[in-house]
């Protein structure tokens, strides 16, 4: 199994009919395991929002440069990785592995796609394991036997909420739902999180309805609204930032290259900001 073969559509719970957000992401990362619903939906909020390509592919790359910074300068060598997407290059363990080789990653999605193509290519050593699990009971997540076999809870963590957080409602109870494992763990522990945010709240709630009314949970928020889930938390310098701002790094990997109807929205955001994101490095004291 290489990855791109077609999606098994008859397996249980996997929908044609409705966009997921690991699929039309996935789109934008050049991946190949989504469906015309997924293509359709990401080029609908292009004609609105044309810099939501680039907003997921600096996601992507801001993923590299913060699981590289916790692996190779802080020595984290335990990762949760909370709705990990589907697989693509350089997925956490990949990252990790690379400066820490005893490094162990529990991915944890939802969507059957991303358990599919997820087992093969994520879960590929006996140090990482993929679950399929709702990221908001984090409880499910913790009790999980494949988090109790690869994640010491006396030992550092790395809690990773990437691209992720924009999907929880405030009726979700999003700072239980980051704050759940992270307080837990032990002082020198570490969550990374990002999120779509609007400094107009007028525009964030135009693409949460556009989105929401695709059938795909979201919440647009400001960074004021992000970072006040945050409290108690050190952030790492330079803080919750707009990704791009995050320790950038002009020889980290490429990303793969985008289909071709995605092309012509590459660099979009220099000329359009309304919605971009926003994100960082935190550490439990
Ligand atoms: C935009 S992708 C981000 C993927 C990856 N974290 C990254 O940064 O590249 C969001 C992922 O979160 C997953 N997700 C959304 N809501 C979830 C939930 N309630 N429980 C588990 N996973 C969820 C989606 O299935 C999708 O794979």
């Amino acid at each position: 199994m290489t990855g791109n073969e077609p999606v098994p559509a008859a397996d249980a719970g996997i929908r044609e009919d409705v966009p997921t957000s690991a699929r039309s992401y996935g789109w934008a990362l050049g991946g190949k395991d989504n469906y015309e619903v997924d293509r359709q939906a990401m080029l609908m909020a292009l004609q609105t929002f044309p810099e939501s390509v680039d907003i997921a592919r600096e996601n992507r790359r801001f993923l590299y440069r913060a699981v590289r910074y916790l692996a190779r300068d802080v020595g984290i060598r335990q990762f949760i990785d909370m709705g990990c997407g589907l697989p693509t290059d350089n997925n956490v363990h990949q990252v990790a592995q690379a400066f820490a080789p005893d490094a162990s990653v529990v991915y944890v999605d939802i969507d059957p796609v991303v358990l599919a193509h997820g087992r093969a290519l994520l879960a590929d050593n006996e140090r990482t394991a993929v679950i399929q699990a709702d990221l908001r009971d984090p409880e499910a997540v913790l009790a999980h036997p494949q988090t109790r076999r690869l994640i010491d809870f006396d030992r550092p963590v790395a809690v990773l909420f990437l691209s992720v957080v924009h999907h929880l409602l405030d009726d979700d109870d999003p700072r239980r739902v980051l704050r759940t494992i992270i307080d837990r763990a032990v002082p020198g522990s570490y969550l990374a999180l990002s999120q779509v945010v609007s400094d107009d709240p007028d525009k964030g709630a135009e693409l949460s309805e556009m989105i929401l009314n695709a059938g795909v949970p979201w919440q647009t928020r400001t960074p004021d609204q992000l970072t006040a889930f945050l409290d108690g938390l050190e952030p790492v310098d330079p803080g919750v930032v707009e990704l791009s701002a995050w320790r950038p790094d002009p020889d980290q990997p490429e990303l793969a290259p985008v289909d071709e109807p995605l092309q012509p929205y590459l660099g979009a955001s220099k000329i359009n900001r309304r919605v971009y994101q926003c994100g960082g490095v935190l550490r439990r004291p």
